[in-house]
Formats: C-alpha cells, structure tokens, sequence
C-alpha cells in the first residue's frame, strides 16, 4: 500500500526522510499485524487460561482481559514496541515540516479566504493541555501557523500504513459511499464536519455531494488553517472555522447532515453529550448524524475490546475506554433522537476492498457483524464502524 500523500501539501522528502517513513510504517505493520497475532496467542494459550484457573470463569471485560495480560512477554513486547513506534510516527516527520514551513505558510495565506478562526475561543483542555496519542504540542502545537496541521497530515500517513488511503480520505469516502447508496433519496444542502482537523474526511463528502455547503468546524486552529489549503490544493469548496462541537454558533435546523470521524472518542463523557445534543439541535427534520468510531465494548469479545482500549492505558488518550464503554443506541436517545431512527453499521474500507463490496453489501443487506477483530482495527483487512440517526 502507498504510505505517501499525493496532494499539493505533501512533503517534497529527502531520500532519509522517505525511508524513515517507510520504515516507522513497515514497523508499524509487524506490530499490529504480526505482534498482535502473538498477543492474541499468548492470550488463549497463556494469559486467559491462567485468569480462568484463579478466579473460575476467563475474563469477561476489557478490564479483566488488561489485567490478564499484565506480565506476560507478548504483551510487554507488543506494548513497549508499540509505544515507541507511537512517538518516532510524530519524530519522523518534524524535519520535513520544519524545513518546509515557508511553503506550507504560503499556501495556508493563499487560502485564507476559507478559514475564520475565533482567537476568543477557550480551546479545551482535552485538545490542548495533554499530548493526544503522543503526538509532542497536541492539536495547538504552532498556535495558528500551519505546524499543527502539517505535522498531523504527514505524521497520520506514516500511521496508517496506507490503511487511510492515499490522502487519509478512507474513512470518509467509505462511509459517504455507504450513505449514498443505502439513502439514494437522501441529499444533503449543508453538512457539518465536527472535530474535522485537517478536513481529510470532510472533503469525501464535497465529492459525494458536491452541490453541498460543506463546513468543518475544530477547536484548534493550526489544522484549519492548514486544512483549507490542502483541500484548495485539491480543488475543494470547504470551509474551515473554529468553533466548540459541544458549543456551536449554528442557529437550530441549519444543516441536513452532521458528521465525524474518529472524535467522541477524544472528548470527555460531558462533552460527548453536550456535542450530540448540538447536532440534533442544529438538524433539520429529515437531517442525519451520522458518527464513524471506534465499536463498542458490548459488543465486543473480552480480548477485542482490550485490544481498541489499550490506547487508553498506553497512548495518552483518556477518554477513550469511557467512550467505548458507553452504548451508541443511548447516547443517540439522550441527545433527542428517537429510538427507533438509530442506525449503524460496520462498512468495509473502499481502499481494501473496493467499491463493489460497499455496493453488494448494501444490495444483498448483509450486515458486517461490529464484534470482529478487523471492525476499527487498524491492520490488514480494517473495516469502519459508523452511527447515527436521523431526526424526525
Ligand atoms: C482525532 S481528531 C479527528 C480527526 C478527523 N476527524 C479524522 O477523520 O481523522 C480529533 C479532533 O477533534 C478536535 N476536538 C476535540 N474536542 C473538540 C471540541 N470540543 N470541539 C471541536 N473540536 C474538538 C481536536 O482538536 C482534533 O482536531
């Protein structure tokens, strides 16, 4: 898989820093594929019988599958190495963007017509005070320069391994593919990307809907900033402004879709229900929100659910186990959604398994079951979890 981005933001690397980056992923890959494999062995093998002869049942959660695993060599193995690799995906690109800040600064002030930020804007400590998946500065690293950005696009591509596709766009593209073929009748005018970084599952949706306002709101500012000259680099119409998801400045019934990808997860359990209430205020009747995440514990093995929520213990994300504790269908209901207008899905990625497999799933109703090893997973054969509802 292509681990290099292809849009005008990318990296012009030396031939060191193209290798380091090759090499940070294909170390990536030997772990969660390879080491995962080991884990999940010493696990049947080792670690569950040994829990299931002291306490009379194997584990039955997350919790009990961590402490199960606590000691033995895989685990240490897996997580040390894992946590390394964690902090040189962020080293391996701060040359680059150093060396290239007076280019990337240019195109963001090209751009800047698309951007609004709000320097009054109290950013929150979840994005700001806390080094969020390790990466050195978080979201706000450069303030309002393109730092934060740039750092993040070049650093996620390392990440993931070419999983996220070549502009980091398979998230998006998956689930806007899903959403239009599974809803022909369904036609956004406005959408609203919350928690959009650097817009690389927001402009899927340009692409989808092209016809649509398409507006990304982040609480950081360097990620807009920087996002909308990639996304100009692309030749997308999308604007970029900071602003709360738990807080928005939107009057009520002002969009027809409310979308994120990967960020409940990083906002606290108040803020989660707070931003979920916004999207319904700011809905239409007939509108969709529509979340891709991380699958629920509930419907996870014991061994599974551990294996999302490590992030939680070992890559400076705090808020992650609680989200993945909660339950997708509740927290709909609680925001004002009816129960009955819930929906979710596992979607298989567009860049692993093409197109077709999208259509014939929707086609022939099959439904991914969410409790699988490859749902959310970052490795070989990854799929994505997505929820929602609609507002009646
Ligand atoms: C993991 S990133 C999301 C990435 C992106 N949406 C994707 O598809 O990969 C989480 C983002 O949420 C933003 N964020 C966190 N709390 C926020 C809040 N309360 N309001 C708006 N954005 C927030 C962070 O600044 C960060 O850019």
């Amino acid at each position: 898989m292509n681990v290099e981005l292809r849009h005008g933001m990318k990296p012009d690397l030396t031939a060191d820093e193209a290798a380091r980056g090759r090499f940070v992923s294909g170390l990536r890959s030997l772990i969660l594929n390879d080491l995962a494999g080991d884990l999940k062995a010493a696990y049947d093998r080792r670690a569950a019988p040994a829990w299931e002869r002291a306490h009379g049942k194997p584990p039955q959660t997350s919790s009990e599958a961590h402490k199960a695993l606590r000691g033995d060599p895989a685990f240490n193995i897996y997580s040390a190495m894992r946590v390394q690799a964690q902090k040189m995906v962020w080293a391996s690109v701060a040359d680059s963007v150093e060396r290239e800040a007076g280019r990337l600064a240019s195109a963001a002030a090209a751009a800047a017509g698309k951007v609004k930020l709000n320097p009054a804007l109290a950013v929150p400590k979840n994005v700001g005070a806390i080094d969020v998946h390790l990466m050195p500065g978080s979201y706000t690293r450069g303030g309002e320069t393109v730092e934060a950005g740039a750092v993040y696009d070049r650093g996620l591509a390392v990440f993931s391994m070419g999983l996220m596709g070549a502009n980091l766009d398979d998230i998006g593209l998956s689930m806007s593919r899903y959403i239009s073929l599974k809803y022909p009748d369904f036609q956004p005018r406005r959408i609203l990307d919350t928690g959009a970084t650097i817009g690389h599952n927001t402009l899927p949706w340009k692409q989808t809907y092209p016809a649509a306002d398409v507006i990304a709101i982040d609480a950081a500012p360097g990620g807009l900033v920087y996002g909308a000259a990639r996304a100009a680099m692309q030749g997308q119409d999308v604007e970029f402004v900071q602003m709360c998801a738990d807080r928005l400045d939107f009057p009520d019934a002002s969009f027809d879709l409310v979308w994120s990808s990967m960020f409940l997860h990083e906002l606290s359990k108040k803020q989660r229900a707070a931003a979920l209430a916004e999207a319904y205020r700011v809905l239409r009747p007939g509108g969709l929100m529509l979340h891709m995440e991380l699958p629920p514990n509930a419907e996870m093995s014991a061994f599974d659910g551990f294996y999302l929520d490590w992030d939680s213990w070992y890559n400076e994300e705090p808020y992650y186990k609680g989200y993945r504790d909660e339950k997708p269908p509740e927290l709909c209901a609680a925001a004002g959604f009816a129960p009955a207008d819930y929906v979710q899905f596992v979607v298989p990625s567009i860049g692993i398994y093409g197109e077709q497999a999208i259509a014939d799933m929707i086609a022939t109703e099959a439904a991914e079951a969410v409790g699988q090893a490859t749902t959310g997973r970052l490795a070989e054969g990854v799929m994505w979890f997505g929820f929602g509802a609609f507002k009646k």
